[in-house]
């Protein structure tokens, strides 16, 4: 007779939860994981383009996977360049199947397995540059379209990130809304810097009206390069934002291009070049 059985009745009641949570972990390790894990959720964002939001948010997503993780990709920028990267057959994804059903239909998140294993992606669409107009008019809490839907599904995943519009309109809103934190990607140049002081002002909205939890993880300084412009630029962002700078500066790196025009991401495209390297380092400092 074991221990458990020679327990009063009422007292294994007690234990019942646990057990069954014990059982569920036996029987389906997968799932039982990701519900035992921390899930963190991530929005890359920027009111600039070209900044390289979707540069880093490929990379920190497929890194991510790579090493084990189940990882999620939210592509809610209308250009949907995560997603032509990542899915071969995007071409032929109709906006049904993309965030934009979310957005504008309340439908579930439409979720597509991408070419890296544990990486999934919920693909963005054209149509999604539309949406702004829609919201601004939308009675419902149009804040909250997105985090209704990733609520649904995130407990499949470990890590969520969300690559954001370069603006910071009602859909940059419901990502910053859906997240626990935000990574802003600051590249050289005068104007870049001077987003990072209207992008404090709608964090600090969001997390007044919206999501109190909103956290700043930190600026990324990306494409960087052997120009004043870049060393100037890293000289006032020391001085304004030296505690909230990460650790780990992306360089300007060629590869990090030509493997998003080969469809790959760059630990597939070349483990070895230097944007790789920059950004593995990042995901050692920021999430492992
Ligand atoms: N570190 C980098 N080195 C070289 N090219 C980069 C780098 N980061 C981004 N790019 C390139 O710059 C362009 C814009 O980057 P992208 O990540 O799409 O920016 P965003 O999503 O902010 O608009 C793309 O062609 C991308 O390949
Ligand atoms: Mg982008």
């Amino acid at each position: 007779m074991s221990f458990f059985s020679k327990l009063p009745l009422d007292i294994r009641f007690l234990f019942l939860p646990y057990l069954m949570q014990f059982q569920n972990v036996l029987e389906n390790p997968q799932t039982a994981f990701s519900t035992l894990t921390d899930l963190m959720i991530v929005s890359i964002a920027t009111q600039k383009g070209g900044a390289g939001k979707t540069t880093t948010s490929i990379a920190l997503s497929a890194g991510l996977a790579r090493k084990g993780k189940k990882v999620l990709l939210v592509d809610i920028d209308q250009q949907a360049n995560s997603s032509k990267v990542l899915l071969r057959h995007y071409p032929t994804i109709p906006k049904e199947q993309s965030v934009h059903a979310t957005i504008i239909e309340r439908k579930p998140l439409p979720i597509h397995k991408t070419d890296v294993p544990n990486l999934d992606i919920a693909p963005g669409h054209i149509l999604l540059s539309n949406t702004d107009v829609e919201l601004t008019i939308a009675k419902d809490r149009r804040e909250d379209r997105l985090k209704r839907e990733l609520d649904k599904v995130k407990d499949n995943y470990e890590y969520v990130f969300i690559d954001c519009p370069p603006n910071l309109g009602w859909l940059t809103i419901n990502a910053l809304n859906s997240s626990d934190q935000v990574i802003i990607i600051v590249a050289p140049g005068y104007f870049e810097l001077d987003s990072i002081v209207q992008f404090y002002k709608t964090i600090a909205e969001v997390q007044e009206f919206f999501n109190p939890d909103l956290q700043l993880k930190g600026i990324l300084f990306t494409r960087s390069d052997p120009t004043v412009n870049t060393r100037e630029s890293l000289t006032i962002l020391r001085q304004m934002y030296g505690k909230e700078l990460l650790p780990v500066i992306i360089p300007e790196n060629t590869d990090l291009r030509n493997a998003h025009f080969n469809k790959q991401d760059i630990f597939a495209y070349n483990p070895h070049a230097k944007g790789a390297v920059a950004y593995d380092k990042l995901i050692n400092e920021l999430f492992l």
